[in-house]
């Protein structure tokens, strides 16, 4: 298959840009009266608003051709029906199996997946049901008040999101807590202060040879026995989740607190399975239900709904309009929601990691760009760090702003102004100032002369800059699953308009071969000479610096 950039459709698109590159969506704004209608999506509770980008009906139908181009509707059918389609490590991709709330049988290698699938949901309805009534002891006899989830990548990043975005619906006498680093601080801090014997460590690995979660994992179960003095107690105070039952027996975990999952689940799109854990254990099972209905709701809408209505396709198209036609390196998630904290870091590795990729799926090297940098944080904060860039630097930087109509802690004003400045960003960041516009504040507010003329060139914002907006009437099980589940489906999109593997994850390998090399060099006497003067230089300071 030729690239994607030497097609027809890729060339009309180009063509159509520089046509573009004169007009403001300020000014199809005021032609069009229409326009947010025109350019609004919904589903169930869901508005996504994408009227205020640089696109006309023409933009939209060139950039759908690119589907067509990409034999998108064929590659939704090869995931949702179990193909192999991770095609260097020869593995299904089948996150959406874990949601498939419908049942419908999924098959992998002759075998429909659905009855393991609602086996290991049984086996994480019961135990988080036993910990969270306190049937289930600690080596004490006490109930767990504390949970600790050891894991890294996305075997912590989504369960951390969740609990975070979803802590309205937990209860005051469980606490949630994530370790993740292998610098000693993070389990250190985090062990402050709980207590071994109502403490329930869950270790999260897909392999259960991640360094970090193993290193962290064994220190905690030296923390634990140092309390316990009994090594029976782990059987009490460890679960693990993880697709290596080998691994996981000889790290000594019971194979009875064992919470599988398979190897078609990619870590970054793990949350829905045995790595929910911890959401189902703080939250309770049915919250994890509900968000897996919601992520459900969003499978069927992408899988069945035309293009042109399929909100995680426009999401997909836009992000490739400004990436490979505009020269956008990089897009912003900007939650004004605090409890989605975790929101853009967590699709940080779910975008970054699943399309920072430079060769098409038969290895050819690619000639445009791939996968974008994601960032963020949550407003209102991120308008007084970077938004100043954003609307005035020289970068273009397309944002996705999400924004509940009601707020879970309702506190006089609060919110109104929580959601009053979400919106005025969108629109100033649309609309900008003119010059002529800055002038005639200034003149109005008594300025004249040279100082007007410097005040309005600095007060000039050129505008034009693109948002998506995602409204919903408030933060639940239900619209979590949903949103995440749309930007998963947006980051498959862009992968298979791109002909990349989303699925693999190669880039991250070579640091973890090369630490392997210097951590006994660390170790060991005498003057290391093995590598380049950077990397021998910064090792032989590092041993003398040593303590
Ligand atoms: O960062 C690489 C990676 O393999 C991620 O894809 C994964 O989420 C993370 O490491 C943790 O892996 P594991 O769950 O196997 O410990």
């Amino acid at each position: 298959m030729s690239l994607v950039s030497s097609t027809s459709a890729w060339a009309a698109l180009a063509a159509h840009q520089k046509m573009m590159a004169s007009v403001s969506v300020r000014g199809l704004f005021e032609q069009d009266p229409q326009r947010f209608e025109r350019f609004h999506l919904r589903l169930d509770e869901i508005v996504f608003d994408y009227s205020k980008n640089r696109i006309t009906a023409e933009t939209l139908s060139l950039l759908l051709s690119l589907t067509e181009q990409a034999g998108l509707r064929a590659r939704i059918e090869a995931m949702f029906t179990g193909e192999k389609i991770n095609l260097t490590e020869k593995r299904a991709v089948l996150h959406v199996a874990l949601r498939n709330r419908g049942n419908r049988p999924i098959v992998v290698d002759g075998q429909d997946v659905m009855p393991e699938v609602n086996r290991v949901l049984a086996k994480m309805k019961d135990f988080s049901e036993r910990v969270r009534s306190g049937a289930w002891k600690g080596y004490t006899g006490k109930a767990i008040t504390d949970i600790v989830n050891i894991g890294i990548g996305g075997s912590d990043l989504g369960p951390k999101m969740v609990t975070e975005a979803l802590k309205p619906y937990a209860r005051p006498d469980l606490r949630a807590h994530f370790v993740s680093n292998v610098d000693s601080t993070d389990l250190v801090e985090t062990l402050k202060g709980l207590d071994p014997e109502t403490t329930l460590f869950l270790v999260a690995s897909k392999t259960f040879t991640t360094q970090e979660t193993m290193t962290n994992a064994q220190s905690a179960r030296d923390w634990l026995l140092g309390a316990a003095q009994d090594e029976s107690a782990v059987a009490r105070h460890f679960a693990a989740m993880s697709t290596n039952t080998r691994e996981v027996k000889k790290f000594g975990i019971d194979p009875n607190n064992m919470f599988e999952f398979w190897d078609w689940v990619g870590g970054r799109y793990s949350l829905w399975s045995a790595i929910g854990l911890s959401i189902a254990l703080y939250l309770g099972f049915e919250v994890f239900e509900e968000l897996l209905e919601g992520a459900y709701r969003v499978d069927e809408h992408f899988r069945s709904a035309p293009f042109e209505q399929n909100i995680p396709v426009i999401m997909a198209l836009l992000g490739t309009w400004y990436n490979n036609f505009w020269g956008a390196d990089t897009y912003a998630i900007l939650p004004y929601d605090q409890y989605l904290a975790h929101f853009p870091a967590y699709f940080q590795q779910g975008d970054m990691e699943s399309n920072g990729k430079r060769v098409t799926r038969q290895g050819e090297v690619v000639d445009y760009s791939t996968g974008p940098i994601v960032w963020g944080q949550p407003g209102t904060n991120g308008q007084h760090a970077f938004y100043q860039l954003i609307h005035q630097g020289t970068k273009l930087i397309p944002c996705d702003f999400l924004v509940a109509a009601n707020s879970h802690n309702p506190l006089g004003e609060h919110h109104s102004i929580l959601v009053s400045h979400c919106l005025a960003q969108t629109e100033a960041l649309m609309k900008g100032r003119t010059t002529e516009e800055a002038r005639a504040e200034l003149a109005a507010a008594g300025y004249t002369g040279a100082e007007l003329d410097l005040l309005a060139a600095a007060k000039t914002f050129p505008g034009n800059i693109p948002t998506n907006t995602f409204l919903y009437p408030r933060l639940t099980p239900l619209v979590l699953g949903s949103l995440i589940a749309l930007y998963e489906h947006k980051i498959f999109t862009q992968g298979v308009i791109w002909d990349i593997n989303s699925y693999d994850q190669m880039g991250v390998e070579l640091g973890k071969q090369l630490a392997k090399v210097i951590l006994p060099e660390l170790k060991g006497e005498g003057e290391v000479q093995s590598h380049d003067s950077s990397t021998n230089g910064l090792i032989n300071l590092v041993k003398k610096m040593r303590a």
